[in-house]
């Protein structure tokens, strides 16, 4: 059944000839740093989004943490453990201090009732991580963040255009995307803060570019282009030119891909054995684009299944362990932490398993019934 001519991996990027093309034309202009292509790509990110702001940048990290520093966040920030580190490297490097919540196990998502509970005065913010393509129940956040007077931060690197009640992640809150290479949507490195505050997308437009509100392309149609004043100690965080074209190529093409994202989804659930894994779920008014497909393994060694799961050519992965709170550099800081029982539960059995959008049918076939024949082997 294994075969070892075969190889599934965990990702590929959906690269094609009109990437190639984009780019192509790009680096034959000459405008190489941020120029007309991040307007075309913010636009139409904007618009799948409907959210009327969008400010392309070098990351989502860069993202998140221009969030909170353009909103003057330094108290605690509540935040989930079981994320990528860089949500909370982003709280730290800002100056302010995570405050580490438990998720749900059905979601993975940020658990709101453990969130509410850690509401101190000194909290200003709630970042919701929005994991593996799942979007965390925002209509609770939303209120929460109301009622207690907080900014309400996603962080959407795993979700583009999942959404709850017809609302796309990053049209809650302050919206924070990633485009690495493993996201639904890729620019190599890449990131797009989303927001419905005018004032804060100037802000963050020109922390992005040294704090210059203006930018080399919008100088060159005035009188005196040569004039940069900052009205920030701002940063270079820009997202270049070529980069931008190959967002926007991957624009055209999102909607297709996250469909192909939940089509292999379901075949998975059909796939996959209850009786050894237990699946990702979709809520009623909650749509999932499976940036990831994560399983959580059921009475049997996660390592030795992963290791079987290599020599058949299967390239899944886990994300993520260890939990951030557990991490050096966060253990040994000691922020305030809720119980995380479930954080750690899920770290130690959870499994991504191979998701892109050009898999075929038969790669998702045949992953299913790798997983299925390992783990009943490791459980006897
Ligand atoms: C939840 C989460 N937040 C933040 C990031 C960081 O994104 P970037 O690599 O674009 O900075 C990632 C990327 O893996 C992520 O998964």
């Amino acid at each position: 059944m294994p075969d070892p001519k075969r190889s599934v991996p965990l990702c590929i990027p959906n690269l094609d000839a009109a990437e190639l093309d984009a780019v192509a034309e790009v680096l034959k202009s000459g405008w190489l740093a941020h120029g007309p292509l991040n307007h075309e790509f913010e636009h139409k990110f904007r618009e799948f989004l409907n959210v009327p702001h969008a400010v392309s940048m070098n990351s989502c990290t860069s993202a998140l943490f221009l969030a909170l520093v353009a909103n003057g966040i330094r108290g605690e920030v509540i935040l989930p453990s079981f994320t990528f580190v860089a949500s909370a490297n982003a709280v730290v490097t800002a100056g302010a201090t995570p405050v580490f919540a438990d998720v749900e196990y059905e979601t993975c998502n940020l658990d709101p009732d453990a969130a509410e509970a850690l509401i101190t005065p000194a909290a200003e913010a709630l970042m919701v991580v929005h994991y593996a393509g799942q979007v965390a129940d925002m209509a609770r956040f939303a209120q929460l963040a109301k009622k207690h007077k907080l900014l309400l931060i996603e962080d959407s690197a795993e979700a583009i255009g999942a959404e709850q009640h017809g609302i796309k992640t990053g049209g809650w809150g302050t919206g924070c995307f990633s485009f690495f290479p493993t996201k639904n949507l890729t620019t190599g490195e890449g990131g797009m803060l989303t927001t419905r505050d005018a004032a804060l997308a100037a802000k963050v437009k020109a922390l992005v570019g040294h704090g210059i509100e203006s930018t080399t392309l919008a100088r060159e149609k005035k009188e005196r282009p040569w004039l940069r004043a900052a009205t920030y100690a701002g940063y270079n965080f820009r997202l270049s030119n070529v980069l931008a074209a190959l967002g926007a190529r991957q624009m055209d093409k999102l909607e297709a891909m996250n469909e192909a994202r939940r089509k292999h989804a379901k075949r998975y659930d059909e796939l996959l054995d209850r009786n050894l894994f237990d699946l990702p779920v979709e809520r009623p008014g909650f749509k999932h684009v499976y940036q990831m497909y994560v399983v959580k393994a059921k009475g049997f060694d996660r390592t030795r299944f992963l290791a079987t799961l290599k020599e058949a050519g299967v390239g899944a992965s886990v994300h993520f362990d260890p939990p951030v709170h557990t991490q050096p550099f966060y253990a040994e800081a000691a922020y305030p932490q809720g119980a995380l029982e479930v954080t750690e539960r899920l770290a130690a059995s959870c499994v991504t398993l191979p998701m892109y959008p050009q898999m075929t049918d038969d790669d998702v076939a045949y992953v299913a019934a790798c997983c299925n024949r390992a783990a009943r082997e490791l459980g006897r």
